[in-house]
C-alpha cells in the first residue's frame, strides 16, 4: 500500500484518530494537510510526522463549521501539493445533553461541525478530484448512527453521524463515474480524549459486555481509514464499514 505523492487532508488531527490517520498515511508516503481548530495540536502532529518520516505536512487552523476558511484551507493545499487525491472527515464534538435539554443553539453547533463541516470539505475538493478523475473520501461516522447515540454522544451526536451516513452513500452514487469512491467507518469506544470522561464503573461495565473486552485505539481506526483510501478498496463505495469489536452487527 503506497500513497507516494498523493496529498491528503485529514481534519481534526490535532490528536485521537486523526492523528493516527495522519501518521499512519505518512508512513506510508502521503503529503499531509491538517485542518483543525486546534492549531498547537496540529503542529505537534506535523511535527512527530516530519521527525519520523521526513514527510511535507501543511498546517492550517480552520473551523470546518466556516466554509470560507474551508474553501481557503483547500485552495493552498492545492497550491502547495498540486493534487488532492484523499480527504478524511473525522473532526468533530460530542454533545451529552440529554434530548429534552438540549437547545436550539447547542443542537445547531453539533450539525454545523459534525455534519455540514463534512459537506463544505467535500465540496471544496470535488472539483479538484473530478479534474482528475480520482479521490478517495472517508468520512468517520459513529455506531452512534446506527443505534442512536446514548453512550457518550446524545441524540444531536447520532443525528450528526446519521446524516454523515446519508451523504456518504448519496455522494458516493453521484460521484462513482468520475472515479471517486466515497466510504465511511462507524467506530465504537475508542481510547481518546473525546471519551475522557467515560470513566469509573459505567465505563468498566460497558467495557464488560464488548465482546473483545477492550475499547479499540485510535491506531485501529486510522488502519481501516487507510485501508479504504486505498487502491485496495478500488471497488468498494458507499460502505460504511463497522469497526466495532463485534458490538453490533448489521
Ligand atoms: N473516540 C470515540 O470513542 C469515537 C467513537 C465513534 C466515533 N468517533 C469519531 O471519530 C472522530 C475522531 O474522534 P476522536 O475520538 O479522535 O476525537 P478527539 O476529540 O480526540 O478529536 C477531534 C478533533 O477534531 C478537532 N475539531 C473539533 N471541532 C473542530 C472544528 N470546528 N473545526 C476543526 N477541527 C475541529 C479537534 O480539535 C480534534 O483535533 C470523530 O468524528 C468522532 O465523532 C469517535
Amino acid at each position: 500500500m503506497s500513497f507516494k505523492n498523493e496529498c491528503a487532508i485529514i481534519t481534526g488531527a490535532s490528536r485521537g484518530i486523526g492523528r493516527a490517520t495522519a501518521l499512519g498515511l505518512a508512513a506510508k508516503g502521503s503529503y499531509i494537510s491538517i485542518f483543525d481548530i486546534n492549531e498547537q495540536g496540529a503542529r505537534q502532529t506535523a511535527s512527530l510526522i516530519e521527525d519520523n518520516f521526513g514527510q511535507k505536512v501543511f498546517v492550517k487552523k480552520v473551523d470546518i463549521s466556516k466554509q470560507e476558511q474551508v474553501n481557503q484551507a483547500v485552495r493552498e493545499t492545492e497550491e502547495k501539493f498540486g493534487n488532492i487525491h484523499l480527504l478524511v472527515n473525522n473532526a468533530a464534538i460530542v454533545n451529552t445533553t440529554p434530548f429534552s435539554e438540549i437547545s436550539l443553539d447547542e443542537w445547531q453547533k453539533v450539525l454545523d461541525i459534525n455534519l455540514t463541516g463534512a459537506f463544505y470539505c467535500i465540496k471544496a475538493v470535488l472539483p479538484y478530484m473530478i479534474k482528475e478523475r480520482k479521490g478517495k473520501i472517508v468520512n468517520v461516522a459513529s455506531i452512534a448512527a446506527k443505534v442512536g447515540g446514548g453512550l457518550f454522544g446524545n441524540v444531536s451526536y447520532a443525528v450528526s453521524k446519521a446524516g454523515l451516513v446519508c451523504l456518504t452513500k448519496g455522494v458516493a452514487k453521484e460521484m462513482a463515474s468520475y472515479g471517486i469512491n466515497v466510504n465511511a467507518i462507524a467506530p465504537s469506544a475508542t481510547d481518546t480524549e473525546m471519551i475522557k470522561d467515560f470513566t469509573g464503573p459505567k465505563r468498566e461495565a460497558f467495557i464488560q459486555s464488548l465482546p473483545m473486552g477492550r475499547v479499540a485505539s485510535p491506531e485501529e481506526m486510522a488502519s481501516a481509514i487507510i485501508f479504504l483510501l486505498s487502491d485496495e478498496a478500488s471497488y468498494i463505495t458507499g460502505e460504511i464499514m463497522d469497526v466495532n469489536g463485534g458490538l453490533y452487527m448489521d
